[in-house]
C-alpha cells in the first residue's frame, strides 16, 4: 500500500468513526468478528479488528448488540463453506431485528466468483463482501455502505501487493500470528487457494522482524511465523532471503520467547532449514510438513513434486539435526482415483513416520481446481471407512508416543486456565499438558512432569516456573 493510499484508508477511517458516533445503537459502535480457516485468516482479522478500533468500534462476541458482524471465511472444503452459509443465514432474523446492523462477508469464500454471485443473489441482507486482496480498503468500503446506504462488493483480484501499516488489533497476549508471505505458487490438484490468495509475495526481512520485534515487547511468548509454504519466503525479494535466514534473525531478537512456523512444503524443505531450527533453543524444535499421501502415483496426480522416498529422506534429515523433533502433517484421504492400495501406502508411511499429531481430511472437490474434474468412483462411505482406519492408527501411535513420556520433565508455555485450576501449558513440540497451577503460571514457561497419559492426552504436575 502506499503512503498516498494509506492516508486515504485514514481519512475514510476518520468518517466512518464520525458516522458511527451518531449511528451505533449503543454508547460505542460494536463490531462482533467470527473467523473460520487457518491461521492465516486469524491474521487478517487481526489487522482488520485494528482498522475497526482505528475507527472507534469495540468489540463484542454477541451477534445480537453488534452494528457490524464481519464473517472473515474459509473455501478449502465444502464443510467449511456450508457452515458460513449456515451461520450467514441464520443472521437474517437479527438484520429483521435490527434493520441497521452490517452484515459483512470477507476471506477466501468472497474471492471466490460463484460466491460473491450467491451472495449478491440469494443473500440480500449481506451489505459487504469483500476478498482477500481488499483487506486494507475496510474504512474505504464502510464508508461507502454507510455513505450510500447500498451493497459493496470488493471482489476484484489484485496484483497481489504487501500491503503494510495496517494496525493490528491481536486477540491473545501469550501467542502471535505473524504473517511472512501471502498466498501460494504451488497449484496442488485438490486446492482452492491460490486462487483465492493470490501468487506468492513476501515481506521484507525489516517488515517482518519490526513487527516480531513488537510482539516481543508486548509480552508474547510464542511467535508463529505464517506462510502457506514458508521455504519460499524471499525468493522474490529484490534481495532475496531465505526462510532459514529469517528464522535465525527472529530467533536473535533479544528476549524469552518461542518462535515456530508454518507450513513447510516437502519440496522446498532443505537441510539448511533443519540446521537453522537446530541452531538455537528459541526455535521450537516443531516441523509441520504435509505430506499429502504415501502413493506415488497419487502426489503425482495432486502436483505435488516430491515423492514418497523424498518424504521420508526429509523426515531422516530433520530427525538427524534434531533427535527429538516433533512431526505433523496433513494428509487427504480419498483424492479422486485413490485405490485401497494407494490409501494403504498412506496408513504404511503414517506407521513408518509416527507423527506426533496428524490433520486428516477426507477429500472435498473445489470448483475451478483441475481434482475437481478428475474421475471419482470411489464411494463417500469407503472413503469414510478408510479415514476412520487411518485416524485409529494414528491415535494408537500418538498413545504410545505419549505413553512414553511419562515420568519424564518437559518444558511448556502455560497458555490457560480452567476453572477447576487445571492449567494448560504446549510444549515446543506442539503437545498440550494439563497439569494443576495457580492462575500466576499463565503466560510463563514452566517444567512439567508428565504423569499420566491417558490416550493421546497428557497430564503432570508442576516443577518450577521461570518467572
Ligand atoms: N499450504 C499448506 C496447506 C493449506 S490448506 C500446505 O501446502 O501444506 C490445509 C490442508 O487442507 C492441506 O494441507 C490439505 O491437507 C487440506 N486440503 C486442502 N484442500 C483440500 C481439499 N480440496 N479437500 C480436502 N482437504 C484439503
Ligand atoms: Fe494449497 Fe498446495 Fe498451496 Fe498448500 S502448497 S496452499 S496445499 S496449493
Ligand atoms: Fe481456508 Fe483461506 Fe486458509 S481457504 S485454509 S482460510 S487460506
Amino acid at each position: 500500500m502506499t503512503e498516498k493510499e494509506r492516508v486515504y484508508q485514514q481519512e475514510c477511517a476518520v468518517q466512518v468513526r464520525e458516522i458511527m458516533e451518531i449511528r451505533a445503537r449503543g454508547p460505542q459502535p460494536l463490531a462482533s468478528v467470527h473467523v473460520f480457516g487457518c491461521q492465516q485468516n486469524v491474521a487478517d482479522a487481526e489487522r482488520m479488528k485494528g482498522m475497526l478500533a482505528e475507527m472507534g468500534y469495540g468489540f463484542t462476541t454477541d451477534d445480537e448488540e453488534a452494528d457490524l458482524i464481519l464473517f472473515n471465511t474459509c473455501a478449502v472444503r465444502e464443510h467449511a463453506e456450508d457452515r458460513v452459509f449456515g451461520n450467514v443465514g441464520a443472521l437474517k432474523s437479527i438484520k429483521r431485528r435490527h434493520p441497521t446492523t452490517l452484515i459483512a462477508l470477507c476471506g477466501c469464500m468472497a474471492q471466490e466468483s460463484h460466491v460473491a454471485k450467491k451472495l449478491k443473489e440469494s443473500y440480500p441482507f449481506v451489505g459487504l463482501v469483500f476478498g482477500t486482496h481488499n483487506v486494507h480498503r475496510l474504512p474505504e468500503l464502510l464508508l461507502d455502505s454507510l455513505l450510500h446506504g447500498r451493497r459493496v462488493f470488493a471482489c476484484e483480484d489484485s496484483a497481489g501487493e504487501v500491503h503494510e501499516g495496517i494496525p493490528i488489533h491481536r486477540d491473545g497476549t501469550i501467542r502471535a500470528w505473524l504473517p511472512v508471505m501471502y498466498g501460494c505458487n504451488n497449484f496442488c490438484t485438490y486446492c482452492i487457494v491460490p486462487y483465492v490468495r493470490g501468487r506468492e509475495r513476501s515481506r521484507t526481512p525489516d517488515m517482518v522482524l519490526a513487527e516480531a520485534q513488537d510482539i516481543v515487547n508486548n509480552g508474547f511468548k510464542d511467535i508463529t511465523l505464517l506462510g502457506q509454504n514458508v521455504n519460499s519466503y524471499g525468493k522474490n525479494l529484490p534481495e532475496p532471503v531465505s526462510f532459514a535466514s529469517l528464522l535465525k534473525q527472529t530467533a536473535e531478537i533479544p528476549g524469552d520467547f518461542w518462535v515456530r512456523f508454518m507450513t513447510s512444503h516437502p519440496k522446498d524443505a532443505t537441510q539448511e532449514l533443519f540446521d537453522a531450527m537446530a541452531s538455537s533453543d528459541k526455535i521450537c524444535k516443531h516441523l509441520h510438513l504435509p505430506f499429502q499421501s504415501g502413493s506415488d502415483r497419487i502426489l503425482k496426480k495432486m502436483n505435488r513434486h516430491y515423492d514418497r522416498a523424498k518424504y521420508l529422506e526429509l523426515v531422516k534429515a530433520a530427525r538427524k539435526a534434531m533427535p527429538d523433533i516433533s512431526l505433523t502433517s496433513d494428509v487427504i484421504v480419498g483424492f479422486p482415483g485413490e485405490t485401497r492400495e494407494d490409501f494403504e501406502e498412506t496408513l504404511r508411511l503414517v506407521k513408518e513416520v509416527e507423527f506426533t499429531s496428524l490433520y486428516t481430511f477426507i477429500y472435498s472437490p473445489r470448483e475451478g481446481t483441475p481434482a475437481a474434474k478428475m474421475e471419482d468412483p470411489i464411494s463417500a462411505a469407503e472413503k469414510s471407512a478408510w479415514f476412520t482406519e487411518l485416524c485409529k492408527v494414528q491415535e494408537e501411535i500418538a498413545a504410545r508416543r505419549c505413553a512414553k513420556m511419562v515420568g519424564s520433565t518437559v518444558k511448556v508455555l502455560c497458555e490457560g486456565r480452567s476453572e477447576k485450576g487445571i492449567v494448560s501449558g504446549r510444549t515446543e513440540g506442539n503437545l498440550v499438558i494439563t497439569f494443576p497451577a495457580e492462575a500466576e503460571v499463565v503466560g510463563h514457561f514452566a517444567e512439567v512432569k508428565i504423569t499420566n497419559a491417558r490416550n493421546w492426552t497428557l497430564q503432570g504436575e508442576l516443577v518450577k516456573v521461570y518467572q
